[in-house]
Parts: structure tokens; C-alpha cells; sequence
């Protein structure tokens, strides 16, 4: 999410961070659909809906519009379409960037699972992306299984799954 990036004021760079952390950890092969949209609540909602619901996407991952600032509406957007929020994954996230930014808690990031898709935020500075991911990602394959999502596969040099639900 990102006015400027969507107008093409500036590359986006948070989707491509996103992208090669992906290509790094998942042994699948996956298929990316990359969206750019400005900060707009309902486009946002709209957009998340149409990932999930028609494109299929078992894993949504949003960079950006996390913040204190009036256009910041990523969070509520995320939460309006939620079957169930996983609030710990914003825990976790912002417990790992604070070292890192001591502007880590002004980010409102939040996840959850939306039909057989789990939904995360991210801030939107590319350099978030990987501290971020590297704090949740462990839990990510046991959610989206738990939803009745794909089975996503990592490699272990990279992050190890966590599954106590399945082997
Ligand atoms: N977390 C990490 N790991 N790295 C960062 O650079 N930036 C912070 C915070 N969390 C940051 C971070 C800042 S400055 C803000 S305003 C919030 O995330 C929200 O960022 P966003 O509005 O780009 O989503």
C-alpha cells in the first residue's frame, strides 16, 4: 500500500522484498499476484477480498500504511475482512524491530486468517520485510494448514516450520 508507489512517484520496493525473501524460504512453487494500490480503506478491503476469495491466494503479505499517519488504514482495512485476527504475529514483529527502529511501535501491523488464507502486514520499509517475516515465518505453513490451505514447504537452512499440528 502506498500512494506514491501506486501513482509511480517511486518503485515500489517493499513488493520485490517480499518476493525474494519468499523465493529464499519456500521450497514450493508458488505464483506471485502482485497488486501496487494507494492507501484508500476501501480499495484495500476490496483488493484483499478479490486475493483471497477469487484469485485463490493462500498467503497475502501487504507492505506499508501501518503507521500513526492520517492515510495509514492498512490495519483497519486487514481487520475488516478477517475471519479471525492473529494478533500475536504483530506482537512478535514488533517485539523484533524495536532493536532494530524505535519507531518499531508505532506500527499498527496485525495478521490473521481470512477462508484458507492467512493475511500479514508489514511496514513498509523494505529493510521490515525480512526482520519481520524472519520473526513469524516458523508459524506461517501450520496456519495455513490449519485453514485448509496448500502445504508450504521450507528450506530448513533458511527457517525450520513449526508444526505441532502435522509432521
Ligand atoms: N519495523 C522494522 N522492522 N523496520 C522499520 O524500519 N519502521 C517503523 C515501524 N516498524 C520500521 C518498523 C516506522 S518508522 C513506522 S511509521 C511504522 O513501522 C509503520 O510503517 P508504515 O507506515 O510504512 O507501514
Amino acid at each position: 500500500m502506498s500512494d506514491r508507489a501506486s501513482r509511480g512517484e517511486y518503485a515500489d520496493r517493499g513488493g520485490p522484498a517480499v518476493r525474494a525473501y519468499l523465493e529464499g524460504v519456500l521450497v514450493n512453487a508458488w505464483e506471485a499476484d502482485v497488486r501496487v494500490i494507494p492507501d484508500e480503506e476501501d480499495l484495500i478491503r476490496t483488493t484483499l477480498v478479490e486475493l483471497v476469495d477469487e484469485a485463490g491466494c493462500c498467503l497475502v503479505i501487504t507492505t506499508g500504511g501501518t503507521g500513526p499517519a492520517p492515510r495509514d488504514v492498512t490495519p483497519e482495512a486487514t481487520a475488516a475482512v478477517l475471519d479471525k485476527e492473529l494478533a500475536g504475529f504483530g506482537e512478535a514483529m514488533r517485539a523484533v524491530s524495536r532493536p532494530h527502529v524505535p519507531t518499531a511501535v508505532l506500527s499498527r501491523q496485525t495478521a490473521g486468517v481470512r477462508g484458507s488464507a492467512l493475511i500479514i502486514n508489514l511496514p513498509g520499509s523494505p529493510k521490515a520485510v525480512r526482520e519481520c517475516l524472519d520473526a513469524v515465518f516458523a508459524a506461517v505453513p501450520d496456519c495455513v494448514d490449519q485453514v485448509g490451505g496448500p502445504r508450504l514447504e521450507t528450506d530448513r537452512s533458511r527457517v525450520t516450520a513449526y508444526r505441532p499440528h502435522g509432521s
